[in-house]
């Protein structure tokens, strides 16, 4: 099969208020719906269904070879690991080109030291850190940025716990527009906030926490024509869902029983989980895996909402971690989100500061890395196992979503031994020393590095 063998159609799509259905074309600037003030999400009527496709000149299995057709060309459009599955995705108008940086094409790894820790036979990794600015945001904001161009903004804006503020910094400079950013001041990580002062957003480090961000940002939107580029935005999510069908490509279409992901502001969740239902929809697959979602303890407000509230509803905590990048109290997606956990059966769990710091480690000593956020995974997916919900036979695929160079502070004081200190977490750290790799600082002779290495060694045998 070759590119001109399908005809190059996507799919017509209109947005839809995932509460009481309101179809539009168009949103406000701050993508509510203006009937309730809930979310919307990109729907694609008439293609739902295998039969859908087969109207449109498709079906399931032609698709998948078209896609992987694509990888050999060369086209910008077929070069991007989220464009390459355009069929799927809301289409840009006739001459308009993707902002790229050739986002997504990310790899699945094994993680066999960490299925060992985790009580599983296989497990393995899907890392979205390994997008070009080093997250998953790219995935989402190389279709957003696109509409945004495409509609004539000059600004576009994001709050942000500093991923999404680098990636939108790093798009909105490819496409010839300006980027504004609000992040809590002090509440993110160096390497993050320099990606984008490089990217040349105009950096604003508001004092409150991502929530008052947003808050502002919610306001400002609405006085300025700024474009938004929060996970609110539903072209963010569509990008995102690539990730989830990506991952289906490389595990040839045999979907695993369980996908982890961190939940922060619950977007990613809610693009994974889309992605899911509508492969099952379009025959795609043939089984949904169970997603579940894990948030730290002290930013947990979607676990609390379905332990205590049956998740009926969410009310917004102030939020506390370690893990900057999730540090959240008041998700927006967290409605898409429940219904991604419930249609696939899959379960919110929430993890310790020290858990999460113990699996960043683990997930490290696989050759692989993280950031803190990504690693709760892991954290995660020990308790499901503890708990039976996850068996040890079953299949199981994290997803990782930011890269270990991140936030390299929490990774020097993990192994310094210094991350808790001072903390109500110092006792529980303990159980963190056999993990921890301090760097040796000696006399530059051959004898002082040989004396180390032999007492690596003898304690290694000693392990
Ligand atoms: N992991 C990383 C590395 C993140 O940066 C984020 C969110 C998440 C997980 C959680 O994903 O919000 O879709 O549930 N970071 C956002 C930001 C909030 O501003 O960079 P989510």
């Amino acid at each position: 099969m070759t590119h001109s063998t399908l005809p190059e159609t996507q799919a017509p799509s209109r947005l839809r208020c995932i509460q009481c259905g309101y179809e539009a074309d168009h949103a406000a600037a701050d993508f509510r719906c203006p009937n309730c003030g809930n979310l919307f999400e990109v729907a694609f009527p008439g293609w739902q269904t295998p039969q859908g496709l087969k109207a449109a000149g498709y079906t399931a299995q032609a698709l998948k070879d078209f896609w992987r057709d694509r990888k050999s060309s060369l086209a910008p459009a077929d070069t991007s690991g989220v464009w390459r599955f355009r069929e799927l995705l809301p289409s840009l108008k006739p001459g308009y080109d993707p902002i790229t940086l050739r986002e997504g094409n990310t790899p699945l790894y094994d993680l066999p030291r960490c299925a060992r820790a985790a009580g599983v036979r296989a497990l393995q990794a899907k890392h979205l850190g390994m997008n070009p600015t080093g997250s998953f945001k790219d995935t989402g904001m190389t279709t957003a940025a696109s509409f945004a161009r495409q509609k004539g903004f000059r600004w576009v804006a994001c709050a942000s716990t500093g991923n999404t503020s680098a990636s939108m910094a790093a798009y909105a400079a490819r496409g010839g527009m300006r980027s504004l950013v609000l992040i809590p001041d002090g509440k993110i990580s160096w390497g993050k906030l320099s990606q984008s002062l490089d990217y040349g957003a105009v950096t604003c480090q508001l004092r409150t926490d991502f929530d008052g961000c947003v808050k502002v940002l919610n306001e400002l939107v609405k006085r300025r024509p700024i474009y938004l580029l929060n996970s609110v935005n539903p072209y963010r999510l569509e990008g995102q869902k690539t990730a989830a069908i990506e991952l289906l490509e490389q595990l040839n279409w045999q979907p695993p029983d369980h996908l982890i992901v961190p939940g922060g502001n619950l977007g990613n969740s809610s693009a994974l989980g889309k992605a899911l239902l509508e492969m099952k929809d379009l025959g795609l697959i043939a089984r949904l895996p169970k997603l579940s979602v894990i948030q730290a303890e002290g930013a947990n407000p979607f676990y609390r909402s379905i332990r205590e509230h049956g998740g009926k509803t969410l009310v917004p905590t102030a939020a506390d971690t370690l893990a900057t990048a999730i540090r959240i109290g008041n998700p927006a997606s967290w409605k898409k989100a429940l219904r991604a956990v419930q249609a696939t059966q899959g379960l919110v769990e929430q993890v310790s500061e020290v858990e999460i710091a113990l699996a960043k480690a683990e997930i490290g000593s696989d050759g692989v890395g993280c950031e803190p956020a990504s690693a709760v995974t892991l954290a995660g997916l020990k308790k499901l196992v503890q708990q039976g919900f996850a068996q040890p036979d079953e299949t199981v695929v994290l997803v990782l979503t930011g890269h270990v160079l991140k936030d390299p502070e929490f990774t020097l004081k993990f192994h310094r031994g210094d991350l808790f200190t001072g903390t109500a977490q110092e006792k529980d750290a303990a159980a963190l020393v056999p993990q921890q790799r301090a760097p040796f600082v000696l006399d530059a002779t051959v004898d002082a590095v040989l004396k180390t290495l032999d007492q690596f060694e003898a304690k290694d045998e000693n392990a």
